[in-house]
């Protein structure tokens, strides 16, 4: 018989796997503590913005017409443990107020509502990003409390997905990797990714500890390739450099490549910045802090660039921000998503705001997130609209939308055509022929 799948936790990641996993082909039942998103992913909506997802969830979502019907959701634990052969937890782990280590709240109590009424045999696959060692502790605390104590299992599965390619890396993932304590558990995940697999996914065996790193390993080094060009990007204004240029040159070589290599106001959202604190906090934990030091630079370099961006935009209007209009192009963390936590081009907007300017936000998906965020910036149904008045245009996320901008008509309607690029993503020569003055982080001034 197919297995039947719990998805436990609905956001970003467990939405998307729930749906992929239906699209796999097996009866998926899905659980959040939130009852509005639930009743929301019921109706074939998803309460998120992630391209072609709302598309997966109609063609599965039971009573929906024409669906294979064979995804559900639910608030009920007790349903879930009765329906389920594999359990993926799929819980929030954010930063801890005030700390940099990982708030485990969310996993401890998801798991403390599940152990207790698994009474068959069952497979809990763990995908949240968790600091190393917890798998361990967790596999203790399940065997302890589920009635059907050993025959209920352990397995860590961390997710890499991407928020706006999530549907796309979760059906065809360039890699799985799976944590496992015994064969059983690595045959039944075997089980559930055999599409991919077939497709020649790699499927990647660990233990435990190995799983966990491999995902807060993988997060340190794409964070720090970030910020390396970021920290190139500050040593070529000082010098008069194209860090541009530099990133092309450099990016020809295999061994470094191209990707990740674009430097601007840096890295944020719900994953790299907490994942990599949290990393330190726990080999700090663990007696091995010094070996992570570097990624206290990486977080600082690139929380450095919000504040240049800041700077390089006061500069700009003559040094002070009073009665100065200031129009923001993004307000998510990266485009193709409504995802605004810990979204540079937010920061940027808030900092300016509290020192004084007037700022006007645009964004194609996330203007409801960063309402909610910041309710004290004002907001424009469009970018012409956010640019109407301005006396400088700030590009903080990288939509693919701005890019298609005509420089000529948004001219038109600013009080002065300036334009800092903090994404290096706009071409300055289109710009400057409109007549703009047109600045890019890391590149020489016209
Ligand atoms: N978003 C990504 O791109 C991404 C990628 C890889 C890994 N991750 C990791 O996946 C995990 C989830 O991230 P996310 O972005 O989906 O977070 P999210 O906040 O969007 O979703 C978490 C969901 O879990 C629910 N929840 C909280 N406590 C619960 C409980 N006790 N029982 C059931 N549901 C509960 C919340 O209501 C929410 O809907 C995190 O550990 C994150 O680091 C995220």
């Amino acid at each position: 018989m197919a297995l039947k799948i719990t998805v436990i936790g609905t956001g970003y990641l467990g939405a998307t796997h729930a749906a992929a996993m239906a699209e796999l082909g097996f009866e998926v039942l899905g659980l959040d503590v939130v009852p509005e998103k639930i009743e929301t992913l019921s109706r074939g909506e998803v309460p998120m913005y992630e391209p072609g997802l709302e598309e997966l969830l109609r063609k599965h979502v039971a009573g929906l017409e024409g669906s294979t019907g064979r995804l559900r959701f639910t608030t009920s634990w007790q349903e879930v443990a009765d329906f389920g052969d594999v359990h993926f937890v799929c819980v929030n782990t954010p930063q801890k107020h005030g700390e940099y280590a990982c708030d485990m709240s969310y996993v401890e109590s998801a798991f403390s509502s599940l152990a207790p009424l698994l009474r068959r045999p069952a497979l809990v696959v763990g995908k949240s990003t968790v600091p190393v060692g917890s798998a361990a502790r967790l596999a203790r605390l399940l065997t302890g409390l589920a009635p059907a104590g050993e025959d209920v299992e352990l397995a860590w599965n961390p997710e890499f997905l991407r928020e706006g390619f999530a549907v796309e890396d979760t059906l065809h993932p360039d890699r799985i990797v799976v944590g496992v304590g015994g064969e059983r558990a690595e045959k039944l995940l075997r089980e559930v990714y055999a599409t991919p697999i077939g497709e020649g996914s790699p499927f990647v065996v660990a233990d435990y500890p190995t799983a966990e790193l491999v995902k807060t390993a993988a997060n340190s080094f794409l964070a720090t390739k970030i910020s390396f060009i970021n920290a190139m990007a500050e040593v070529c204004e000082a010098a008069d450099g194209d860090v541009v240029k530099l990133a092309e040159a450099i990016g020809h070589d295999e061994r470094i490549g191209k990707k990740f290599l674009r430097a601007g106001v840096g890295f944020g959202g719900g994953c790299l910045p907490k994942d990599i604190r949290a990393f330190m906090a726990r080999a700090g934990e663990l007696g091995a802090d010094q070996a992570l030091t570097f990624l206290r630079e990486v977080d600082s370099i690139n929380m450095r660039r919000r504040a240049h961006m800041v700077e390089l935009a006061r500069e700009s209007v003559g040094g002070s921000f009073l009665g100065q209009r200031v129009a923001v192009l993004g307000a998510t963390f990266k485009p193709d998503s409504d995802d605004v936590r810990d979204s540079p081009a937010l920061n940027v907007a808030g900092q300016i705001h509290l020192q004084g300017g007037q700022v006007t936000v645009y964004d194609p998906k996330g203007m409801d997130n960063a309402r909610r965020l910041f309710p004290t910036l004002a907001y424009a149904p469009s970018a012409l609209e956010a640019c109407r008045g301005a006396h400088v245009v700030l590009h903080l996320t990288e939509w693919a939308e701005f890019r298609q901008l005509d420089p000529v008509a948004i001219a038109d309607v600013v009080v002065e055509p300036r334009l800092l690029d903090g994404r290096n993503a706009l071409d300055p020569a289109v710009w400057r022929a409109a007549g703009w003055t047109f600045r890019a982080m890391g590149r020489p001034q016209a």
